[in-house]
């Protein structure tokens, strides 16, 4: 056996844990049994055994949607200082022109390894495609293959500038495509005009068809609530049949829609089956820069597409560029900054956004059975020092170890802070409420 992780409390899917503690055994790189954990069993004789004492053992997380070819050039040429998209696009589009291969490999390099080392095995990037050279997809491309054996990383065609708008945008998106992008996108919202818009959208369709590929459209991300491309979307996924292959991210329009079109869009986003991606940090900095007081929260509606069926993700976005000039990648801090933008207090909810940033994830990126703790799937996972995933959420904890392929990817030893109180010895610090239970038994190791 190449390893063993035994004892752990197992996320199952959607914010909740298993029954009792479980031993998941690994052999050639994947998942080999899964069984209730025995600590009278000897522990094999060969391959790495990692005793969890009760930590909670998750898939790996799963980054939906994030720009690594724009990642780490806040700053470059200038700063956005007004802080909104159409000011980033600006920087950005001046930036852009001194992109080269090597700067594009370095950066997005240095933030897959810390996405890696934060649990994140799942990668899908946007990446500017509005460039003649299209010299972003070609590093890109090439840093995927670099890192297959680690991570799998999905790149979208993204028309930054626009597909109708944009010289020559149609054929570049295309030759993006046939240049090896795995998703179509689009963004509808930034086009010249409407129908403009909605020509954009067809082109993604048609072209997505004819490959074989998924479609994430960045959407409707503005305060405008006049942008209703999302219902375009939806119609052409329903219509055309991709369904659940199909995304829309950002939305944030949606945050501004009267009540009775946000009802008819509940229902046929349900009927449609398509994912929503909100993005909290990027679009709580972006939007509202417009308004006096009241200001807009300017994000998607979490809460409502959740509670209409629709599968709903967070994403990371924007990591040290024009449109956030901080940024790490940690899913954990996505996560938490989502429970907060979307109000996801309620008793289940912070579990819930636990999954947005793992399994509800992994069906934005269509990850299907080769994502999860079962039997004969990749023995991809992370161990992380918590109680459940509302308390990792809560504490926001660094993953103990991440496993990939059933080797071991990155470790994080317990820092602990020592607290001299007075009148008292110095003691260890950790913030756990719950001391009692026997889940917390691993503290310190
Ligand atoms: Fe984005």
């Amino acid at each position: 056996m190449q390893m063993i992780v035994r004892g752990a409390r197992l996320h199952t899917g959607d914010g909740r844990t298993s029954e009792g503690l479980h031993d998941v055994e690994c052999d050639n790189g994947r998942i080999l049994r899964v069984v209730p954990a025995d600590d009278q069993k000897e522990p094999p004789a060969t391959g790495r055994v990692i005793e969890a004492h009760g930590a909670l053992l998750t898939a790996p997380f799963v980054e939906p949607h994030i720009h690594l070819d724009t990642a780490l050039t806040a700053g470059e040429p200038r700063w956005n200082a007004s802080g909104t998209l159409g000011e980033g696009i600006a920087c950005w589009s001046a930036r852009k022109e001194r992109l080269t291969r090597q700067d594009v490999l370095d950066r997005a390099t240095e933030v897959l390894r810390w996405q890696a080392a934060q649990g994140v095995l799942y990668v899908r990037t946007h990446c500017d495609v509005t460039d003649s050279r299209l010299v972003a997809l070609d590093a890109l491309a090439e840093l995927r293959d670099r890192v297959r054996d680690v991570l799998d990383l999905q790149i979208v065609a993204f028309p930054q500038e626009g597909v109708q708008s944009f010289p020559g945008g149609a054929e570049l998106l295309a030759r993006a495509v046939e240049r090896g992008a795995d998703v179509v996108g689009a963004i509808p919202h930034f086009e010249d005009t409407r129908e403009d818009g909605i020509a954009s959208l067809h082109t993604a369709f048609a072209l997505a068809e004819r490959h074989g590929l998924r479609i994430d459209a960045h959407c409707d991300e503005t305060d405008d609530e006049q942008s209703r491309f999302v219902e375009v979307l939806a119609a052409l996924a329903l219509r055309s049949g991709l369904g659940e292959r199909v995304t829309a991210s950002h939305t944030t329009a949606m945050g501004s829609y009267n009540g009775a079109y946000s009802a008819k869009l509940q229902r046929l986003l349900g009927r449609a089956g398509i994912h929503l991606v909100c993005n909290p940090f990027a679009n709580l900095n972006l939007q509202g820069r417009f308004d006096g007081y009241p200001k807009r929260r300017g994000l998607t509606q979490v809460k409502e597409m959740l509670a209409a069926g629709v599968n709903v993700a967070f994403g990371h976005d924007d990591v040290m560029d024009p449109w956030n000039p901080l940024g790490t990648g940690n899913p954990l801090q996505t996560a938490l900054m989502g429970v907060y933008a979307a109000q996801l207090t309620g008793r289940d909810e912070v579990a819930t956004a636990f999954s947005m940033v793992t399994d509800r994830a992994a069906r934005v990126l269509g990850l299907g059975d080769t994502y999860g703790l079962a039997p004969g799937r990749p023995a991809n996972f992370v161990l992380l020092p918590a109680t459940s995933p509302a308390d990792a959420v809560r504490r926001q904890v660094r993953p103990r170890y991440v496993i990939s392929r059933a080797r071991l990817l990155a470790e994080t030893p317990p820092a602990p802070t020592h607290l001299h109180w007075p009148s008292a010895d110095p003691a260890p610090v950790d913030f756990l409420r719950d001391q009692d239970a026997p889940e917390a038994h691993w503290r310190g190791r």
